[in-house]
Formats: structure tokens, sequence, C-alpha cells
């Protein structure tokens, strides 16, 4: 049996009313969006984090950086997709995703099956093999307060 690796992502994005809200590569209706450099998909950042981190490749903003124009404005999803390629040249595929995007509103549960379908396409495993989980801060604290949104992942990964 190949060995197994995990990894733990984490991010944070403010609020704004002028910006989309996406999550998993799935845009969010409502008057609540994220601000950021790119498509600020804090779900997508943090599962990609976890992938780099599972695979002992970094973190996102070494792959990325704002500041490389090859990925300037980029979906988010495509980045996650890259670090899919990075991880399999590196000798690892990918067995599960677990994660947990902490938001106060709106309520994201109807767009649970969206996000799973799209992280699952993205990621290029099974649905069942995809978890999304969503909380509120209870009013308490900067996402409690409406003023940010975060984004955990744990993803596990199986050397080829
Ligand atoms: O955070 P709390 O325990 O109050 O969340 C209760 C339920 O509401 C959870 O099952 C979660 O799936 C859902 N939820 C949601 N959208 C959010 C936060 C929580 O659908 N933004
Ligand atoms: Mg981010």
């Amino acid at each position: 049996m190949g060995e197994y690796r995990a990894g733990l992502g984490w991010d944070v994005h403010r609020t704004s009313a002028e910006r989309p809200l996406i999550l998993g590569g799935v845009a969010i209706p409502g008057d609540v969006g994220l601000e950021g450099h790119s498509d600020a998909d804090v779900l997508a950042h943090a599962i990609t984090d976890a992938l780099l981190g599972a695979a002992s490749l970094g973190d996102i903003g070494m792959h990325f950086p704002d500041t490389d124009a090859r990925w300037k404005g980029a979906d988010s999803m495509k980045l996650l997709e890259h670090a899919v390629k990075l991880a399999r040249e590196a000798g690892f595929e990918v067995v599960n995703v677990d994660s947990t995007v902490i938001l106060e509103r709106p309520k994201l549960k109807d767009y649970r099956r969206a996000m799973r379908e799209s992280l699952a396409k993205c990621v290029g495993i099974e649905l069942d093999r995809v978890s999304v989980k969503f909380k509120t801060a209870e009013k308490v604290g900067p996402v409690g307060e409406g003023r940010s949104a975060e984004a955990q992942a744990v993803v596990l990964v199986r050397m080829l």
C-alpha cells in the first residue's frame, strides 16, 4: 500500500458589497462578496494550500504570487487545477478533500452540491471524495460581524 500524506489549508478574505461571492468555483447570488486580487475564492485557496502542503510543495503565494502577470485575475479553480498537476508531478494523487467555509451570511447549504461537483471535477476525483461544510461564527469576531470569510481544508494524498 502506498504512503499517505495529509495537508492543511486556511484562508481569509474581507467581505465587500461591490464584489461577487465565488466559492469552489460557484457564484453565490446576494449582496455579500469577497475582496481580493484574484476572484477571492477563499475555499479554492484553502484547498489549494492543503494540497500543496500534503505534497510539501510550499504554499499558494509561492506558486501564484500577486505580482506574476501569468496568474493575474486568474480563476482560482485554475490555480487549484495547476496545484493538482504539480502534486501529480511530485508523485501524489488526491484521495479526498474535506473543508469548511466560515461565513455569517448568506446561507450556503443550497450550493453545497454545486460546490462539491465543481471541486471534484477540478481535482479529478469522485464526488463522494469531496466534502464542503459551512459554519457561522456566531456573530463574534470579524467573521461573525460580517467583515470577512474564512475557509479551512484538509487534503489527503497517496503516493503514486
Ligand atoms: O454555524 P451554525 O452552527 O449556526 O450553522 C448551522 C447550519 O447552517 C450548518 O449546518 C451549516 O451547514 C449552515 N450554514 C449555511 N451557511 C452559512 C453558515 C452555516 O448554510 N453561511
Ligand atoms: Mg485567498
